[in-house]
């Protein structure tokens, strides 16, 4: 059977969208590839509203974190650390041998505008990396009023992580000046895993001019000298989930984006008025997620067979990611889930609960 996904990611694909990626295959170097893609970035500018560069790179959401340092980054990088995905950014610097310095939260934290601004006051810093909404945590980063910030400094590049939130909550990209926006097909998108979305600002494009150790895959300025020249990607890209991409993207559009938005605020509030009648929140209050709500386990049940009860009844959440396992779960309402399955499987959790 089936299980439902309440996780956040790879969330539930609706059945027209897993079709769309059976479209009999084309080559990446024909006119009906160019079609795809440049259809494709056109739909992600008008939804997101951006008039910045954007990519799809066939890869995960991680290959665009790595690409925004080796980018954007000869040396001196600082990474905002309060969860396991900001976390991760902060070792990727260091991996590619970039000088990384860290705000180093508790996990449940968030970075507040204040903070960052210290660090730019002491020293001065090429970029500046941020996670708007911490997976691991059920975080969100107050984007807005660290952008305001980050205004007051700008030679230093704002590099943010939407991965598990851009389509599901509102991210005025070009607006808060964010230089690499990078995102993955397998979160608010509700789309297979195997693509991540990249919004690029000039000024980091032009950063990327005089940064070396680009590497070569996610090279910024061959991507976009392809893309302008041949309206393709360098290499051979996942044709079958851009077809499914594109069928998405006019659903959303079929949607609304205020109305996306709006439906991801509700089943948060749904979800995080029941986790505080019956649990707590994990999250530091003012700051919760409204793609996934990670929730304190007080009352000392054992996720993993709530997991199987849930399971045997076709739904899945997730229990805490890593150190935070048994500790908290998880419960993600991101992507094409409804209001209506969010009440479902809330009931099923009561029943279960006995709550
Ligand atoms: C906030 C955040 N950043 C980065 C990643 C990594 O994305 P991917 O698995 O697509 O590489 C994830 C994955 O869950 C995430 O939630």
């Amino acid at each position: 059977m089936h299980k439902k996904l309440f996780i956040p990611g790879p969330t539930e694909v609706r059945k027209d969208i897993l079709d769309a990626q059976a479209e009999p295959m084309i080559g990446h170097r024909m006119k009906a590839f160019t079609e795809l893609y440049t259809g494709i970035i056109g739909k992600l500018k008008e939804l997101l509203q951006t008039q910045n560069f954007v990519t799809v790179p066939t890869a995960s959401g991680t290959a665009l974190m790595e690409a925004a340092i080796r980018n954007c980054v000869s040396k001196d990088v600082l990474c905002c650390t309060y969860g396991a995905f900001s976390e991760r950014w902060l070792k990727i610097a260091k991996a590619c041998d970039r000088t990384a310095n860290a705000i180093a939260l508790d996990w449940g934290k968030v970075v507040k505008p204040e903070m960052i601004e210290e660090k730019l006051k002491a020293k001065k810093y090429e970029a500046v990396t941020v996670v708007q909404n911490e997976t691991s945590t059920g975080t969100r980063a107050p984007i807005e009023e660290i952008a305001e910030v980050m205004k007051k400094y700008p030679e230093t590049l704002l590099l943010v992580d939407t991965v598990s939130s851009l389509m599901g909550d509102k991210i005025e990209i070009d607006k808060l000046g964010i230089d690499v926006c990078l995102a993955s097909s397998q979160k608010c998108f509700a789309l297979p895993p195997g693509l991540a979305v990249g919004i690029i600002s000039e000024k980091a494009l032009k950063k990327a001019e005089i940064v070396s150790g680009k590497g070569h895959y996610l090279n910024f300025l061959d991507i976009k000298d392809y893309f302008e020249k041949k309206g393709q990607t360098p290499t051979t890209p996942a044709i079958s989930l851009m077809w499914a991409m594109s069928k998405q993207l006019d659903k959303m559009k079929a949607e609304g984006m205020e109305n996306r938005y709006k439906r991801h605020t509700e089943m948060a509030t749904y979800v995080q008025d029941w986790a505080k009648k019956n649990f707590a929140l994990f999250t530091e209050p003012g700051y919760e997620s409204v793609t996934v709500t990670c929730i304190n386990n007080t009352r000392k049940i054992s996720v993993a067979d709530l997991n199987t009860e849930l399971g045997k009844r076709g739904y899945a959440i997730s229990n805490g990611y890593g150190k935070l396992k048994e500790q908290t779960f998880r419960i993600a309402h991101m992507g094409d889930l409804t209001l209506d399955e969010i009440r479902e499987l809330i009931d099923n959790i009561d029943e279960i609960l006995k709550l």
